[in-house]
């Protein structure tokens, strides 16, 4: 996959992109990201990127040429989903996450402070997209999040293939409890059913304490018309419970 990132603050992205699974990917080139800082495209005098809103208003707004003549020097940015970030966007999630993952080619556009000029939006851009309902100083942040979303899910970047099938989200059920060494920590002990040995009660147990903790936290995420005859029963008695 190949991603470009237009910002006006490059610098924000290196640490992101220099540690963990954001560095492992780019190291075994699963994923090839590049920085653009779309002001390098700006013609005029001081490299400006922005200016006064039309019909007056606060705050400025971001001039198409700069932002149109940085996305054409990208090869091939025909071929690519162009992403806006902003609050206005569609909320982004895993669905979309697994949908992204499928693509060759991603472009984010980041803007920082101020509006895009609509035309941006109109004629540029494929994708727009929110990470939630609140409100960032600029793109960048959000394009981190989706960007680290989706290249987790690139085949040969984490290491263990296993563990995206089953995080939260992936299975659409909330992950179950985890525990680890010490069998009794400060009086707490595991479960006795994960010490057992016994690999179906276990899948069992994981499976009705998933769906306890997705009712309890997330009940939105349950489709009681898409689950069998073994799952609504299981919810059944949680529900009493
Ligand atoms: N830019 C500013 N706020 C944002 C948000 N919530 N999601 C995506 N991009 C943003």
């Amino acid at each position: 996959m190949k991603i470009d990132i237009l910002t006006l603050f490059p610098e924000m992205f290196q640490g992101v992109l220099g540690s963990s699974i954001l560095k492992r990917a780019q190291e075994k080139e699963v994923v090839k990201i590049n920085l653009i800082n779309f002001r390098d495209f700006s013609t005029s005098k001081h490299k400006t990127v922005d200016d006064y809103p039309y019909g007056g208003g606060n705050g400025m707004v971001l001039k198409p040429e700069p932002i149109f003549a940085a996305v054409e020097s990208i090869t091939d940015h025909e071929k690519a989903r162009i992403i806006m970030l902003t609050p206005q966007g569609k909320t982004f999630n895993q669905r979309i996450a697994e949908e992204l993952k499928e693509e060759k080619h991603l472009i984010f556009l980041c803007g920082h402070y101020e509006g895009f000029d609509e035309r941006i939006r109109e004629h540029l851009v494929t994708d727009e997209l929110s990470i939630g309902d609140y409100v960032l100083t600029g793109g960048e942040l959000a394009t981190m999040v989706v960007m680290d979303s989706v290249v987790r899910l690139l085949p040969g970047v984490l290491g263990n293939e296993g563990s995206v099938e089953t995080d939260s989200f992936s299975t659409g059920l909330l992950e179950y409890p985890q525990y680890t060494r010490p069998e009794v920590f400060r009086e707490w002990k595991v479960p006795e059913i994960l010490l057992s040995g016994h690999h179906q009660k276990i899948e069992e147990w994981r499976r009705k304490e998933s769906f306890k903790r997705t009712l309890e936290r997330r009940p939105d995420l349950i489709d009681i018309n898409k689950l069998d005859e073994k799952d609504r029963a299981l919810i059944k008695e949680l529900k009493r419970d």
